[in-house]
């Protein structure tokens, strides 16, 4: 017999969920808050390993189903999928829900046992771009190594066009926009990347389209504007598919690094990966880059929380920030300078100059 207080802990995560999701996704609160409703709906997540028993793995679940089957008439509430969702508080919701998900459960049981969330947002490249021009710049042509890269899609940095304000657009391929504020190093142009190898310890192949749907599923159908960049960004990996090794990091990014240094200036860059590491982990990864910047000039760039990778260079007036922290470390003749540039959105909507 199933655990009956952990029935209700699936129910309270659920309902939570539906809470937090509230204002800015309708349809996340409205599946959450029908599947905490409903025990045989939330049972469901009891099946996935205990550590990824997350709302968002069940509605991942869902959508990755929805994606799979859009003539569905439950893909008619999902932002993403019509241009005219109907409304989540639409009394044929529940039902439509409810049968949907019981009449697919094996296949969704299937993916809670073998999936976990996994993101890879390419809005983050509009944080990387203004440090690796300053490197670019210092150094010249740069090597990027990407820790932490899920499918690789930020290690295409040069295919993607940016705008920053009202600013020229920069380069081709997919626009990504971001608002500034303050003055800082605004990039005027794609420096130019020699090579790019991302490190991930679970890598997700994003010319295979089931790994491909189900990056898009673990992005919320509400956000419509992320989902379509992730779709664009993932037809860029189709012509031009990004090389992610499998591995740990604190494994790995030591050789990756030295074997890249060879043929242009190591970028290495670190985009909300880090808090996931044990506080020892961010020490020793620290400790890693710093043996091979004994020999060998290198820089990284910092996209993380200072509050949640506190071991991390962040500079003393960041201590305790829990917003996104764009910091520029560089290492030239084993001597190290770390430069907060600015504070960001998570998703690279926005950044903030600290100068
Ligand atoms: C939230 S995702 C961020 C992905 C990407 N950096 C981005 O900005 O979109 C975190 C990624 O870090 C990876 N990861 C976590 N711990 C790792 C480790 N020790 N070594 C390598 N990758 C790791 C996960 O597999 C996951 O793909």
């Amino acid at each position: 017999m199933r655990d009956p207080w952990n029935d209700s802990e699936l129910v309270r995560r659920f309902e939570e969920h539906a809470g937090a999701s509230l204002p800015r996704a309708p349809l996340n609160a409205a599946l959450c808050t029908t599947i905490a409703a409903d025990r045989s709906l939330s049972s469901l997540l009891g099946h996935a390993p205990v550590t990824q028993q997350l709302p968002v793995l069940l509605l991942a679940a869902i959508h990755d189903q929805v994606l799979r089957e859009p003539d569905r008439p439950l893909a008619d509430w999902y932002p993403n999928l019509t241009p005219t969702p109907r409304d989540p508080h639409d009394p044929e919701f529940v039902g439509v829900l409810t049968s949907f998900v019981h009449e697919r459960s094996p296949s969704i049981l299937g993916t809670l046992t073998t999936r976990r969330v996994q993101t890879n947002e390419v809005g983050r490249c509009a944080l990387f771009l203004p440090a690796f021009a300053l490197v670019a710049d210092d150094v010249g042509p740069l090597a990027h190594v990407d820790v932490g890269s899920s499918a690789g899609l930020t290690t295409l940095l040069p295919h993607y066009a940016y705008r920053y304000d009202d600013g020229p657009q920069i380069g081709h391929g997919p626009l990504i926009e971001c608002s500034t504020q303050g003055s800082g190093p605004v990039p005027v142009a794609i420096p130019d990347v020699v090579t790019a190898r991302g490190i991930d310890l679970h890598p997700i192949d994003p010319t295979d389209p089931t790994d491909a749907r189900w990056l898009q599923a673990c992005c919320w159908p509400d956000q419509t504007d992320r989902f379509q960049r992730l779709a664009d960004a993932l037809a860029v990996a189709r012509s031009h598919p990004p090389t992610v090794e499998e591995g740990n990091a604190l494994d790995e990014v030591g050789r990756v690094v030295s074997e890249t240094a060879a043929g242009a200036h190591p970028v290495i860059t670190t985009s909300w990966v880090l808090n996931y590491f044990e506080p020892e982990g961010r020490r020793a990864f620290v400790d890693r880059l710093e043996r091979v910047a004994q020999s060998t000039d290198l820089s990284w760039v910092i996209a993380e929380s200072p509050a949640m990778t506190p071991e991390l260079p962040h500079g003393d007036g960041l201590v305790g920030e829990e917003r996104t922290a764009l910091t520029l470390v560089t290492w030239r003749d084993g001597e190290r300078d770390a430069r907060p540039l600015a504070t960001c959105h998570p998703h690279g909507y926005w950044l903030h100059w600290h100068e």
